[in-house]
């Protein structure tokens, strides 16, 4: 996985090419789970495909349905999550582990403007991955309550398959939090690096075993300024028909 320390990336938001700029605070001090918090290839590729991909249909999400319009597993500095909020005009929610939070909720204040004038909005809150069925808490001292949502009609996920347990981690996350409609998508990114092709196969057959079908997959490479030739994988994912009729999702 390759991170870089750019203060900013564009993020092309429509297919008349348009691009924003968002702003990215990376402290370079802070870790978790053994990694320093960077800006990794992965999101770029993602935030950079996301106007690409059909617009998720986000009816009747919110507080009402006990819905996330969108949730970000890893955000790590926010890329993806800021972009989803933008392109898709849409609440995104931004979640990674508690040492993480601060840094996303300053990235948040340094787009705010950004992301309020694509009528976006973004939050941060708290979700460990091996505790997949607590409900998010917010990453704000005066609240004390989860947010009242316990399912995502779209969850997001710039890498986070680099070790032997994330295949399991994530697939239990998805069949906690990913709503259960056809309306609902994961969407994630990783690089094609020998050393996580297991990982990766591993979580493909997870998925599919959970009744998750990918529905589309590309692939695509970092710019120049990245240096490096690796290939990058996004992958669109729904429920299959037969797990929404009740049957099958083992896991
Ligand atoms: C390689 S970084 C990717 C960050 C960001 N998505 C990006 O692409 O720039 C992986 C992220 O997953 C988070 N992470 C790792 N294990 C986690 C867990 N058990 N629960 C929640 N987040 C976790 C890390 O804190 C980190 O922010």
């Amino acid at each position: 996985m390759s991170t870089h320390k750019r203060l900013s990336f564009d993020v092309t938001i429509n297919a008349a090419n348009e691009k924003i700029n968002l702003e990215i605070a990376d402290p370079g001090n802070i870790s978790a789970d053994n990694l320093a918090l960077a800006t990794w290839g992965s999101s770029e590729i993602l935030a950079n495909v996301l106007h690409k991909l059909d617009k998720p249909d986000l009816s009747g999400c919110g507080t009402l349905s006990r819905t996330h319009h969108v949730l970000e597993l890893g955000a790590g500095t926010g890329l993806v999550g800021m972009s989803a909020a933008t392109v898709w005009h849409t609440h995104a929610h931004l979640t990674d582990l508690t040492p993480i939070l601060p840094n996303i909720l300053a990235n948040i204040a340094l787009n705010q403007a950004l992301i309020t004038k694509h009528s976006g909005s973004a939050c941060v809150g708290l979700l460990d991955w091996s505790d997949p069925t607590s409900p998010v808490y917010p990453f704000d001292p005066t609240r004390t309550q989860p947010f009242p949502a316990d399912k995502a009609r779209v969850i997001l996920a710039a890498d986070t398959i680099y070790s032997e347990e994330h295949p399991e981690l994530l697939t239990g996350v998805l069949v906690a939090k990913l709503e259960r409609s056809e309306k609902a998508r994961y969407i994630m990114c990783y690089p094609l690096r020998v050393g996580y092709l297991d990982h990766i196969r591993d979580l493909w057959g997870r998925l599919q075993e959970a009744g998750l079908v990918c529905m589309k997959e590309g692939r695509e490479v970092l710019g120049v300024e990245w240096e490096e030739d690796t290939p990058y994988e996004w992958t669109v994912w729904r429920w299959g028909e037969r797990l929404l009729a009740g049957e099958g999702g083992s896991r």
